[in-house]
């Protein structure tokens, strides 16, 4: 699959998600096979006038292809703007955020709202496409609400002025994180653009993501929640999707351990310690998620602020597990 000239050589994409898929995780799970990765999304006005942490936030490492970066908004020269900016950080594409349902940017005309105007949504598509000389992609939702799901609708108009892919998570705005997702949609998405189509929500496994591209016909996927604390899982949806169909188990505890404090030294490295510990803390959560007695970790979770806390905690992990067998 291609986005624009852009060659993808695999299948599951992470998504993106704001405050949890930073350039360390995005490098992990770059480094587990996924097929390609965008930064946390930013504003375009913010970065456009020179806010330091959206700056940081479009950050990329010189290893981490193919890559894109997110903005959202909802005014078409703003966004045009933020995307010619953002050539600085050299992604490989510029993603634009059309589905975030949070009241913060869906509230002040961003992410999901555009969903709603799709007139305007196309002009910020076809603005952005023609700012940068690198291709764009759009990612939306499959309406507002129940009544009103028009991705179908959407994404012809945004294949109509250009864009090179977009992902569809199979949710409306109204329906947030709730379960269930809407597979027919996705498939009519498919079916009505000739441009390649992602397929998201809810895929943590190599079934999840073959059911998937079996009931959509999707290019591909994006894994968002089912790798937090599970970066492997996309060596896990390769291997499944390989012609040998192998399906790969979770990896034995000691090995869990081992890359969650990689995760965190990289975390550390690229924020310092003090603010890296602090943001480790709902990793580690989710890397101990499946451990028996989890619950009795959290607190120390809460609380950790030093590697060396989070090594000795690891080492009781992987001792609480193998007293348990
Ligand atoms: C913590 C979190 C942060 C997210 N941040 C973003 C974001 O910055 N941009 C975006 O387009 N979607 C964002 N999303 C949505 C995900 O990319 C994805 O569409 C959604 O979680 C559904 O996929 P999943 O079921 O695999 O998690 C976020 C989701 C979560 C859970």
């Amino acid at each position: 699959m291609f986005i624009g000239n852009v060659e993808i050589k695999d299948k599951a994409f992470l998504a993106p998600m704001a405050g949890v898929a930073d350039r360390a995780f995005r490098e992990l799970c770059l480094s587990y096979g996924a097929a390609g990765v965008t930064s946390e999304m930013v504003s375009a006005k913010g970065f456009t006038m020179g806010d330091r942490k959206s700056r940081e936030l479009l950050k990329l490492s010189d290893v981490e292809h193919p890559a894109a970066v997110q903005i959202f908004g909802d005014n078409p020269e703003i966004l045009a703007r933020a995307a010619r900016n953002a050539l600085e950080f050299a992604p490989d594409w510029i993603d634009i955020n059309m589905g975030c349902p949070a009241p913060k940017i869906a509230g002040n005309g961003g992410g999901a709202s555009l969903m709603k105007d799709p007139v305007l949504a196309q002009d910020i598509a076809r603005a952005v496409v023609s700012a940068v000389d690198i291709p764009v992609t759009v990612k939306f939702r499959t309406g507002w609400d129940a009544k009103h799901i028009n991705c179908v609708e959407f994404a012809k108009r945004m294949e109509d002025v250009g864009v090179a892919a977009v992902t569809v998570h199979g949710r409306t705005k109204e329906q947030m994180y709730a379960p269930g997702i809407n597979y027919d949609a996705i498939a009519a998405v498919k079916q009505a653009v000739s441009i390649p189509v992602i397929g998201n929500g809810d895929i943590v496994d190599g079934p999840t993501a073959a059911a998937m591209i079996e009931r959509t016909g999707c290019d591909a996927v994006a894994v968002g929640r089912g790798a937090q604390g599970r970066p492997w899982v996309f060596h896990q949806i390769n291997s499944y999707l390989s012609p040998e169909l192998r399906i790969v188990p979770e990896p034995p505890m000691a090995e869990i351990m081992r890359v969650m404090i990689k995760h965190v030294e990289t975390i550390c490295e690229y924020k310092g310690e003090k603010v890296g510990m602090k943001e480790a803390r709902k990793h580690a959560a989710w890397y101990i998620k499946g451990v028996r007695g989890a619950a009795s970790f959290r607190k120390e979770i809460g609380m950790l602020s030093s590697m060396e806390e989070l090594e000795r905690l690891a080492i009781r992990v992987i001792e609480t597990e193998m007293a348990n067998g």
